[in-house]
């Protein structure tokens, strides 16, 4: 029997203790954020999405240390109590994976299967790199600062790596040395958990996901260009001259896009109401300036609200209240971002994009539907 201050004893209806997550990969683990879930500025950690290549490596905070090598004065070692004594830095952004939105894409493409939630807007706090570099003593010539994880696999799909490789990639020397590139030991407040790269990890703003090097144990200064599978095999899009491709170049920074949460891709939506859309746009370096909306097929924009301030690398929300139709049947939404430098997404899909890199309008069907007993004329708020 319950009495009044006793504990339920089941845990209530609809309550998912795995936040909704969507299993995109089982091993290593691959989990989606589910978008039309979006409800906040901030992703919430247990709902941000997970894209690891290799398993989660095991660490030992004994003999852990961040290596700093290369062309530098003074190669380094540090450990992680040192780097939480060390300047400290907080950003806010925006986290998308380059193979974001690829269920879309038609015919099929290879690579997992995102929909609209390999993307999330979290707090990170950690060490500027610029501030280790400093450090370190960048010698001239340095050209690439290369940031490796801890995580090694060995991929067995063509092209296949010569065995066992760790994941790493680079910036180049601008970007490392910018303000806000960060070697982050928070996320959202807390310590970094397994999944997203405990104990420290890079978090490179502007940039799509790729760059954020998870479990970083090794920073080593070049005089030339990284030659990484993760940077000329995989993450890379054709550089092309008059339609000629003439060098595969690794994908870096992020561009201007906009998602719908609400209403979800074949979602039921009452007719005759206001029904509220809700979404979520980002852009590399720049701002967003503008979403427009079009619930008639492209035929016609109009703008959205965007919420909040603008905080640069992170999102930013945006709602628009929609007049729906009386008539009801299948109807097409979009969304369209242009940021501040005056790039708007484009309409079609440059097929040279490969599998990466989705930023074309994504249509969403609606079905618009009478409410179950209602009258003609009623309208339906949300
Ligand atoms: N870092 C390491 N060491 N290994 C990885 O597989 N994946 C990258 C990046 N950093 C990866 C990594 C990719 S492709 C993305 S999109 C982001 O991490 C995802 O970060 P998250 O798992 O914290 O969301």
């Amino acid at each position: 029997m319950k009495t009044e201050n006793s504990e339920p004893t089941s845990a209530p209806l609809n309550t998912n203790p795995f936040n909704g997550l969507i299993i995109r990969e089982r091993e290593p683990e691959n989990l989606e954020f589910p978008f039309s879930a979006l409800n906040s500025f901030q992703t919430p950690t247990e709902q941000f999405f997970v894209r690891s290549h290799f398993p989660v490596p095991a660490i030992d905070m004994k003999t852990w240390r961040l290596n700093i090598e290369g062309l530098v004065n003074e190669p380094m070692e540090i450990e992680y109590d040192e780097l939480r004594m060390m300047p400290t830095r907080t950003v806010t952004m925006a986290l998308e994976c380059a193979g974001n939105s690829r269920i879309f894409l038609s015919p099929k493409v290879t690579g997992l299967q995102w929909e609209l939630g390999a993307v999330g807007n979290a707090e990170w706090t950690g060490v500027p790199l610029s501030e280790i570099l400093r450090r370190a003593g960048v010698k001239p010539g340095a050209m690439e600062a290369v940031l490796e994880g801890a995580d090694s696999g060995e991929i067995k799909k063509e092209p296949v790596s010569p065995g066992k490789i760790t994941y790493a990639r680079s910036l180049t020397m601008e970007k490392a040395m910018s303000p806000e590139v960060i070697l982050a030991y928070q996320m959202n407040g807390e310590d970094l958990t397994p999944a997203h790269g405990y104990p420290v990890r890079a978090i490179v703003p502007g940039h799509y996901g790729m760059a954020s090097v998870k479990w970083l144990n090794r920073i080593l200064v070049i005089d030339r260009e990284f030659r990484g599978y993760f940077q000329t095999t995989d993450y890379t899009l054709w550089e092309r001259n008059n339609g000629y491709p003439i060098q595969l170049l690794p994908i870096r920074e992020i561009e201007v896009k906009a998602e719908i949460a609400r209403p979800a891709l074949y979602e039921a939506v009452p007719a005759n109401s206001v029904y509220r859309m809700f979404g979520a746009a980002w852009t590399g370096e720049s701002e967003i300036a503008k979403v427009e909306i079009s619930v008639d097929g492209a035929k016609t924009w109009s703008p959205a609200q965007l919420l909040g301030d603008s905080v640069k690398y992170a999102w930013r929300l945006w709602e628009y209240h929609w007049s729906t139709p009386a008539k009801c049947g299948r109807y097409t939404v979009m969304a369209r971002a242009t940021d501040t430098r005056g790039r708007t997404q484009p309409m079609h899909r440059d097929n040279h994009r490969g599998n990466y890199v989705i930023t074309h309008v994504q249509p969403i069907e609606v079905e618009v539907k009478k409410p179950r007993n209602a009258v003609e004329t009623e309208s339906y708020h949300i």
